[in-house]
């Protein structure tokens, strides 16, 4: 590419364009070589607070802080040049004051260079969203299943298969939207319900576990990679990285303890003339 032919990264306004329209592609990024190899296949990289259990091996997203979110955030901007970029707000930094929640949002964006935040919404966070909207920043909704609500909920557990939870998962998606959410991610609701959603809100619906008939989709990169043994039930495995790492890892330790790596080929001989001595003496195999 040359210096002229600056690549323009999808919008926020991009995105809730595409309502009614070609899906949106999704996919979540911890990582700058990852984002580089999403990057030109996605409209939108989610550097979601899964980071927690994905990368770091926390048991849910409730340990999650600011600086890990920013951290990983940077490095994603760092790999990635087309996609818009959002970043999770973590438990905590976004449910009290709203002035809180914007500072902290401004945060994000003013250290990572990303375009947007996501918070987990409901009606109790509407006025933070619309805060943070009207000065300039914008939000993605997430409702349904709730990560960041598992203390509460017990466990993670699929929403609206009841007639009370239905209208309670409704209210989340209008409050989000009356508030000016540029996009609604909906996870693990009753396959019916998101269509519903999807048709009652002005904002593009981006489903997990939810339904096809969403304005997109998305997945957590290293579930539909098949990084882990266990996937939820929702999860398409487009991969097996877990086997793939197992085999190459495993051959590598063969050729350690057989030493067959490395080989001349893999590694370093001296520019200048030596003599045959001398390298005699160094171990040096190589001519
Ligand atoms: O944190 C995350 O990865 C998410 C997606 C599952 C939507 O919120």
């Amino acid at each position: 590419m040359s210096r002229h032919t600056e690549i323009r990264r999808v919008t926020a306004p991009d995105i809730t364009a595409r309502k009614g329209g070609e899906p949106i592609v999704c996919l979540t990024a911890y990582t700058a070589p990852v984002a580089q190899i999403l990057d030109p296949h996605c409209d939108l990289l989610l550097v979601g607070d899964s980071v927690g259990m994905v990368v770091h091996g926390l048991p849910n997203t409730v340990g999650v802080t600011l600086e890990m979110m920013i951290m990983h955030g940077q490095a994603v901007m760092r790999g990635s040049q087309h996609a818009m970029v959002v970043v999770d707000m973590p438990f905590g930094s976004y449910e009290g004051d709203p002035r809180d929640a914007f500072a902290n949002a401004t945060r994000v964006l003013k250290e990572t260079g990303a375009q947007a935040v996501k918070v987990e919404a409901g009606p109790q966070i509407a006025a933070t969203i619309a805060y943070m909207v009207d000065r300039g920043i914008p939000v993605m909704g997430h409702v349904g299943l709730r990560p960041q609500a598992v203390n509460v909920d017990g466990k993670f557990r699929a929403k609206g298969r009841t007639q009370d939870e239905r209208q309670k998962v409704l209210a989340e998606a209008r409050a989000a939207d009356e508030a000016g959410a540029f996009a609604i991610v909906i996870e693990g609701v009753d396959e019916s319900l998101a269509p519903e959603i999807t048709a009652a809100v002005r904002a593009p619906t981006i489903g997990i576990g939810a339904s096809a008939e969403c304005d997109g989709q998305i997945l957590v990169t290293d579930d539909m990679l098949g990084l882990f043994d266990w996937t939820p039930k929702f999860v398409r495995r487009y991969g097996d990285i877990k086997g793939a790492i197992d085999k190459a890892v495993s051959e590598y330790a063969a050729d350690v303890r057989g030493r067959r790596f490395p080989a001349a080929a893999e590694t370093y001989a001296l520019k200048v003339n030596v003599p045959p001595q001398a390298r005699v003496a160094r171990g040096d195999k190589r001519g």
